[in-house]
């Protein structure tokens, strides 16, 4: 389990990139004071913390398996309901939410159809269920250097390509799947500043995702091999990264 991790942990590798993500992801949605909202794979809280500024904390649920996200975002937002669990089977009856939102989280279910439906089913009818993956197959991704450099050390390695909803028109396909009407397909892009290469680099080490887990198995010859073609394939610090993501807005 890739996300058994601090909240800092998570913060450093991909709350740079998530947090601002979730600003744009959470404009997308549309939502008016009144509504209530479901925050799928909340981690520790990027989304969850948009919503409470746009919902108040009353109206927000969140939901993880992660056990350091969910006590870090309860200890953030103490009024948020958060429960442990997976979107597979979500814990609510139907038609509790006006919309259920999941960012970065769809590629990690173990039945991405199934945690799908069940966002819809939770949601009222003509509710928003919306979802987005970073763009990790077109290379638009904000880990697209890291695996660029992996691969040319180790072609076998997996990487996050092949997860569902990572290549362009996935996502969509996956929201038919699960019955979802009115699907609209879109993306978003944030850019992310680096003032030194060790400030981009060290947290790959922190053993967060696959990619952080990806590095931690390696022994220190192998690391610092992968260090160093990274440092070759990214520009001179200070740099920024741009990472994209697939995002879908559908009706329940
Ligand atoms: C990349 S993080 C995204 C966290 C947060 N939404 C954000 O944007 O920062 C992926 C999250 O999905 C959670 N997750 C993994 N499998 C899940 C599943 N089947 N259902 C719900 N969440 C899941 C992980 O625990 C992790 O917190």
């Amino acid at each position: 389990m890739t996300f058994n991790v601090t909240a800092d942990a998570y913060a450093r590798f991909m709350g740079r990139y998530s947090e601002p993500l979730a600003v744009q992801f959470a404009e997308l949605a549309h939502m008016r004071p009144g509504h209530r909202a479901l925050d799928v794979g909340c981690g520790p809280g990027g989304l969850t913390a948009q919503l409470v500024e746009r919902l108040g904390a009353d109206a927000v649920t969140a939901i993880d398996p992660s056990d350091p996200f969910v006590a870090a975002i309860r200890a953030r937002f103490p009024e948020v309901d958060v429960r442990p669990g997976v979107a597979e089977h979500l814990p609510f009856p139907d038609d509790s939410f006006d919309l259920a939102l999941a960012q970065l989280v769809v590629h990690f279910m173990t039945d991405p159809v199934s945690g799908l439906q069940e966002m819809a089913r939770v949601t009222r009818p003509g509710g928003l269920v919306a979802a987005c993956v970073w763009d990790h197959a077109g290379g638009g991704g904000p880990l697209a250097t890291f695996w660029r450099a992996v691969h040319d050390m180790d072609p076998r390695a997996r990487g996050e390509a092949e997860l569902a909803g990572a290549r362009e028109g996935h996502l969509a396909e996956l929201c038919e799947a699960a019955g979802l009407k009115h699907i609209e397909p879109t993306s978003l892009t944030v850019k992310v500043r680096f003032t030194t290469f060790a400030d981009w680099w060290e947290p790959f080490t922190l053993g967060v995702g696959p990619a952080g887990a990806y590095v931690t198995q390696l022994d220190e010859a192998r690391r610092d091999v992968l260090r160093t073609r990274c440092a070759q394939l990214l520009p001179p610090a200070p740099f920024e990264v741009a990472a994209s993501a697939w995002c879908v807005r559908a009706r329940a």
